[in-house]
């Protein structure tokens, strides 16, 4: 399904968005974050795929790997830690607490009786978990019912309680703002909702980094003329288009959405014209993607400015990340996750749908940027869908490298 947003505009970042989320915040999270010894020290990788481009008729595709963030395997790890830091700052201004010293735990004795919580899909979950356990706070997760136990245990190993409901990903989003009512703790959560915007927001404008990596990485050469983003909430596509909108203003890229089918809640957004939920069972091999409520405050930031909104099937994304775990004689292998591809997994299906490439004026000088946003985040099922494991991947990417090296 396509859906061409009639909201979508080419005038420069508003102000109204500005004060909520800029550049410059971002860049101060940039710089904050840089300080956390689990996140890896360089920016991720901006791979270009030359075969793939060629298979797709387009000029240039390249791949912001966030799957080398850090040992998290997701772009997460750019979220929930800020937004703890700047939560704790907030409620702390007295102590005058340094990003850095937090991060160190170096006030952990302080923090000790700080709790926070979140309803999680998994990598956001993870990402809080680690942030709590560097900082030393704790931390309770809440997971719905088709999380699966590898992600739970990957969760736990950063030292969180774990609470499992029987629901969904949106009642586990009502269990924990219960849990934390009951128990004076605050939740730190990566979608908004009433009068719940500020965590998301810092959430959110965490994820500019990428935008900041790939517009250094591009320095001279001409920018991406098309971004393909994939939506859970909304939160990852909002955080990096709002950054390329203020910095390119009116000569933005085309921002496209993607989704599940069955979890369509921003293609629904964009149809509705006002933030909307998901048509469909918002269960999808993509577990990241698999959100059925758009959040109000990334979508006050999509409307504007994303010019068309798409859904996939399931088996798209495992026949993109087969591709990519391929690799071909110019293409590096690369691992990337069920939700990972999802973006790569639109653009294929743009090109292979009939005249839709050129509704979205992608043609042989098009140049397109696409995030994996996750590495083999559940190896078990990685594995499962490609019959052979991420480590399989990993030694052929190796080997890919020796030999491209020896050339
Ligand atoms: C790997 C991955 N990619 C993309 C997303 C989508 O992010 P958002 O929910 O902010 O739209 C998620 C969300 O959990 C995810 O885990």
């Amino acid at each position: 399904m396509f859906f061409a947003n009639p909201k979508a505009t080419r005038q420069p970042y508003p102000e109204a968005l500005r004060t909520i989320m800029s550049v410059e915040k971002a860049n101060e999270s940039r710089q904050w974050l840089a300080q956390w010894s689990r996140l890896n020290a360089s920016a991720t990788p901006l791979y270009e795929l030359p075969d793939l481009a060629a298979e797709l008729g387009v000029a240039q595709i390249l791949l912001k790997d966030e799957s080398q963030r850090s040992v998290l395997g997701s772009f997460k790890a750019l979220g929930a830690p800020i937004a703890l830091v700047r939560l704790i700052l907030r409620t702390f201004p007295e102590q005058r607490f340094l990003p850095r010293d937090l991060l160190e735990g170096k006030h952990a004795d302080a923090l000790a009786g700080f709790t926070v919580i979140s309803a999680t899909d998994g990598n956001h979950g993870r990402a809080l978990a680690a942030a709590a356990q560097s900082i030393g706070c704790q931390c309770h997760i809440v997971l719905h019912a088709n999380v699966s136990i590898e992600r739970e245990e990957a969760i736990a190993a950063y030292g969180a309680t774990i609470v499992r409901i029987t629901g969904n990903y949106d009642e586990s989003v009502e269990a924990a703002a219960a849990l934390a009512a009951a128990h004076d703790w605050i939740v730190v959560s990566d979608t908004s909702y009433e009068g719940y915007e500020v965590i998301p927001r810092d959430v959110m404008q965490g994820y500019g980094t990428i935008s900041a990596e790939v517009l250094e990485a591009l320095q001279a050469d001409a920018p991406v003329t098309h971004v393909f983003l994939q939506g859970g909430v909304g939160g990852l596509a909002a955080g990096i288009a709002s950054y390329l909108w203020e910095q390119y203003g009116e000569r933005r890229p085309v921002f496209v959405v993607v989704e599940p089918k069955q979890a369509d809640c921003l293609y629904q957004s964009a149809v509705e014209g006002r933030a909307a939920k998901a048509t469909g069972s918002v269960d999808s091999v993509m577990a990241g993607l698999a959100c059925g409520e758009t959040s109000p405050l990334a979508w006050r930031f999509l409307e504007p400015c994303v010019d068309f909104f798409m859904t996939i099937e399931d088996d798209e994304a495992v026949t993109a990340m087969r591709r990519l775990a391929a690799g071909s004689a110019r293409d590096i292998p690369l691992v990337a996750g069920e939700s990972g591809v999802a973006g790569l997994a639109g653009l294929m299906h743009v090109i292979a749908a009939q005249g839709v490439a050129a509704d979205l004026g992608i043609d042989t000088d098009s140049r397109v940027l696409v995030v994996n946003t996750e590495g083999a985040t559940a190896p078990g099922v990685y594995a499962e869908l490609l019959g052979e494991s991420a480590v399989v991947v990993q030694q052929r990417q190796e080997a890919w490298t020796t030999a491209v090296g020896e050339n």
